[in-house]
């Protein structure tokens, strides 16, 4: 992974080398803290960086923070301001990730979310594919099973909840499988490990409710809307039986992270033809063209980072200003 040069980070960017915290931290004993996952687009034809739906996913930020009991001054506005600021500052002309932290930053012992101070960080980076295999994923169903919201909200991006999630990856991994698909405790499908889950049954999208403990994907969000308005495709907001994803004629996975991902096999068993399907082959193209800014009729959910002026793009052509703050600490002009 590249580092980045820049973090956002106690209000205003430093070198990525200064953010740092010690041992004692709450969050790093605890898990105390919550995230976010965006990605930001490179469209070559316009030389212009898109974030995708920066909005919805810093608003869902703060209401994981506010599940923690964080109060933050942030504004998801001025978060999206904020990483404006830092991607600029980094002059990223690639495909990136970027990954915003409110974590409860005091150096003390005591497990407890109240009196607490949270702070937060922010940091992007250039970025690829989270899955090698995007058209061809073979997932197995996990042994684990999802955090309940009464143990620990899986609505919120809380950080010490993912070790839910890093046991269902590693195992399904370390078994040979690209993916796990994670049942909750009634033995319904739940999500996969970082990602939501749909299948395809009879020409209708089907994909669990937002009650069946999942993280409500912005992604997720997307598909449910590009399958009604663009492919006149029904979606069903509905519980999953696991051998339903057996007899399906298609599954995928969708998330800022995976993107969308057909699902061909699991545990061994093809889904539908065994390949790619029809309906994930279209929402892929789909997908791939909105994030990239490609559809006027979806513009609004990108986000331009150098507002047109592609020219800010450049290091080398950067105007003084800009270049002028390249690796070094500037407070943010908010
Ligand atoms: C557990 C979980 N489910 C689903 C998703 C997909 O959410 P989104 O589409 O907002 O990235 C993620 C990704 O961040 C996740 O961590």
């Amino acid at each position: 992974m590249i580092q980045p040069r820049h973090a956002y980070f106690g209000g205003r960017l430093v070198p990525y080398g200064e953010a740092r915290v010690g041992v004692l931290t709450h969050a790093l004993n605890y898990g105390t803290a919550v995230f976010a996952g965006l990605r930001a687009f490179w469209n070559a034809e316009e030389e212009e960086l898109f974030v995708f739906r920066p909005l919805d996913h810093f608003r869902r930020f703060l209401e994981s923070a506010k599940l923690l009991g964080m109060r933050l001054p942030e504004t998801a506005e001025g978060l999206a301001a904020s990483l404006t600021e830092l991607l600029r500052a980094e002059l990223y002309r690639e495909d990136c990730y970027i990954r915003p932290l409110a974590f409860y930053a005091d150096e003390t012992v005591g497990v407890r979310l109240h009196d607490l101070t949270p702070q937060v960080s922010m940091v992007a980076f250039p970025y690829g594919r989270y899955v090698p295999n995007e058209e061809d994923v073979h997932a197995t169903i996990s042994s684990w099973r999802r955090v309940d919201d009464n143990m620990i909200p899986a609505r919120g991006k809380i950080a010490g909840a993912y070790v839910n999630s890093a046991f269902a990856k590693s195992d399904a991994q370390r078994a040979g499988f690209d993916e796990a698909i994670v049942l909750d405790a009634g033995g319904h499908v739940s999500e996969g490990s970082a990602a939501n889950f749909f299948l395809v049954k009879d020409g209708a999208l089907v994909t669990p409710p937002v009650t069946e403990n999942i993280l409500e994907g912005i992604t997720r969000r997307t598909v449910l809307e590009l399958a009604r308005r663009e492919m006149n495709l029904p979606a069903i907001e509905r519980s999953i039986d696991r051998s339903e994803i057996y007899l399906a004629d298609e599954a995928f996975l969708c998330g800022t992270g995976i993107q969308l991902a057909a699902i061909t096999r699991v545990d061994h068993r093809p889904i539908g033809t065994g390949r790619i399907g029809p309906v994930a082959s279209d929402l892929r193209r789909l997908y791939f063209d909105v994030v990239r800014g490609k559809r006027p009729e979806y513009r609004s959910w990108c986000a331009p980072v150098y507002s047109g002026k592609s020219d800010l793009a450049r290091p080398e052509e950067a105007p003084a200003e800009i270049a002028a703050t390249a690796g070094k600490p500037f407070r943010l002009a908010r």
